[in-house]
C-alpha cells in the first residue's frame, strides 16, 4: 500500500483557551469548573440565549423566504447598525460614507479578513501586538504570513498598565507597523487605558504613519455600549485610518452563529470603495460569503427600538454580573484566608482577570481540582457563580 502523505504531519499542541473547553469536557470530576474560553454564563452557570435574541429569531423564522447566497461584504442593514454602534449614530465618519463595514465570522474572522487585506498591501509591515495580548493574536497574524512582534503593555508590580513604556515603544515604530489595539476590556489583562491615556495614543498616531488595528470584542462589557466605543470613535473622529474588528459572539451571547464585522475608516467615500472592493476579493477566495442567521438576528434587534432597549437591559445585566462576581472573587479569597492582594481584580474590566497565578498553580488546579485556567492565569470571571465560586476560592487558597 501506498505510504499516506501524510505520514510525517506532527501532532499540533492543543489551542491555549479553546483547547481547555475540549480538556474539560473529558474530564470526569463532578466538581469541574471551566474559567478557561470567554464565554459569559448565567448565575446558574448556562451559557444563555438573551431574550431579544429568541424574539428576533422568532419573528425571522416567520418571514424568512429564501436560502440564496449572501452579498460578499454581508448583509447591507447589519453593516449600517455596526457603523452606528461603533461610532454613535450622528457620526460624520457615516455622514461621509467615509468607513467600509463586511460582515465577518465573528471578531476573528474579522481579524483575519483584516490581516489578509494588509498583508496584500503592506507585505513589508510588521505587526506589533501588546504584551500580553490575547493568544490567538500572535497565530492569526503569523498565519497571514506577518512577523508579530510585542509592545510594553502590563506592570506585573502595579497589576496596571506601563503607559509610559507603550507610548515609547510605539514612537519607536517605523511608518506603516500595524499595531493591534484592544479597544476596551483588555484581553488577557482586564487593564484598559484612560481617556486621557487613548486621547495621547490617538495624538501619536496622528504622526507616525502606523496603521492601528482595534480589536473591539468586547462592546457593553466595561462600562457601556458608548463609553466603551471612546477609542473607536477618539480614532475614527481625529481622521486616522483605520481597522477595526467587532464581534457579537459576547454582547449578543451570538458565540456559535460567528457574527462580527470588519470596518476601515478611510479619508474619502472614494476611497473606501476602492477599499471595499479589495476586501471583498479576500473574503471571496476565502469562504465566499458568510453565513446569514446570526447577522439577521443582530441586525433585527438593533433596528428595533422596542428589541435594542430590551438587548440594552440584558447587556447590562451580564455587565453587572461580572462586576458582582469580581467583587465576590476578591471577598471569598479573603475569606479563605489568602493573604496576597487581590484587591487589582475589582479595578479591571471585562470578562477577565489576570490573576497572577503561577503555571504550576494553574496546572495544580486542573489536575487536583477540575478547574480550568489559561496558562497565564487569565480567569474568565463571566463563568464564576455564587456556588462554584466558593469551590473555586477554596481550591486557590489550598494551591498557593
Ligand atoms: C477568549 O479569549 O477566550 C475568547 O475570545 C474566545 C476565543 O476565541 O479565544
Amino acid at each position: 500500500m501506498q505510504v499516506s502523505p501524510f505520514a510525517r504531519i506532527e501532532m499540533a499542541p492543543p489551542d491555549p483557551i479553546i483547547g481547555l473547553t475540549e480538556a474539560f469536557k473529558n474530564d470526569a470530576n463532578p466538581k469541574k469548573v471551566n474559567l478557561g474560553v470567554g464565554v459569559y454564563q448565567d448565575g446558574a452557570g448556562k451559557v444563555p440565549i438573551l431574550q431579544v435574541v429568541r424574539e428576533a429569531q422568532e419573528r425571522l423564522q416567520a418571514t424568512e423566504d429564501t436560502k440564496n447566497y449572501m452579498p460578499i461584504d454581508g448583509i447591507p442593514a447589519f453593516n449600517q447598525q455596526v457603523q452606528s454602534l461603533l461610532f454613535g449614530a450622528d457620526s460624520a465618519v457615516i455622514a461621509g460614507a467615509r468607513a467600509v463595514t463586511v460582515q465577518a465570522l465573528g471578531g476573528t474572522g474579522a481579524l483575519k479578513v483584516g490581516a489578509d487585506f494588509l498583508k496584500r498591501f503592506f507585505p513589508a509591515s510588521q505587526v506589533w501586538i501588546s504584551d500580553p495580548s490575547w493568544e490567538n493574536h500572535r497565530a492569526l497574524f503569523e498565519a497571514a504570513g506577518f512577523t508579530v512582534n510585542n509592545y510594553p503593555y502590563y506592570d506585573s508590580e502595579t497589576h496596571g498598565l506601563d503607559f509610559a513604556s507603550m507610548l515609547n515603544a510605539l514612537k519607536a515604530l517605523p511608518a506603516q507597523s500595524i499595531v493591534v489595539l484592544h479597544a476596551c476590556c483588555h484581553n488577557p489583562t482586564g487593564v484598559d487605558l484612560s481617556q486621557e491615556e487613548w486621547l495621547r495614543v490617538v495624538d501619536l498616531f496622528q504622526t507616525t504613519g502606523l496603521i492601528p488595528f482595534l480589536d473591539f470584542a468586547y462592546q457593553g462589557f466595561a462600562e457601556g455600549i458608548d463609553a466603551d466605543a471612546f477609542a473607536v470613535r477618539a480614532f475614527a473622529e481625529a481622521g486616522i485610518p483605520c481597522l477595526i474588528a467587532n464581534s457579537f459572539s459576547k454582547s449578543f451571547a451570538l458565540y456559535r452563529e460567528r457574527v462580527g464585522a470588519l470596518t476601515i475608516v478611510t479619508p474619502s467615500e472614494e476611497e473606501a470603495a476602492r477599499v471595499r472592493s479589495q476586501v471583498k476579493r479576500v473574503i471571496r477566495t476565502n469562504y465566499s460569503n458568510p453565513p446569514s442567521h446570526g447577522a439577521q438576528i443582530v441586525a433585527a434587534v438593533l433596528a428595533d427600538a422596542e428589541l435594542r432597549a430590551h438587548w440594552e437591559i440584558e447587556l447590562a445585566g451580564m455587565r453587572e454580573r461580572i462586576h458582582q462576581m469580581r467583587d465576590l472573587f476578591v471577598r471569598r479569597l479573603r475569606e479563605k484566608g489568602v493573604e496576597q492582594d487581590f484587591s487589582f481584580i475589582r479595578r479591571q474590566q471585562g470578562m477577565f482577570s489576570y490573576s497572577g497565578l503561577s503555571r504550576e498553580a494553574v496546572d495544580r488546579l486542573r489536575n487536583e481540582y477540575g478547574i480550568y485556567i489559561v496558562g497565564s492565569g487569565r480567569v474568565c470571571l463571566a463563568a464564576l457563580n455564587e456556588k462554584n465560586c466558593e469551590y473555586v476560592c477554596e481550591a486557590i487558597a489550598e494551591t498557593l
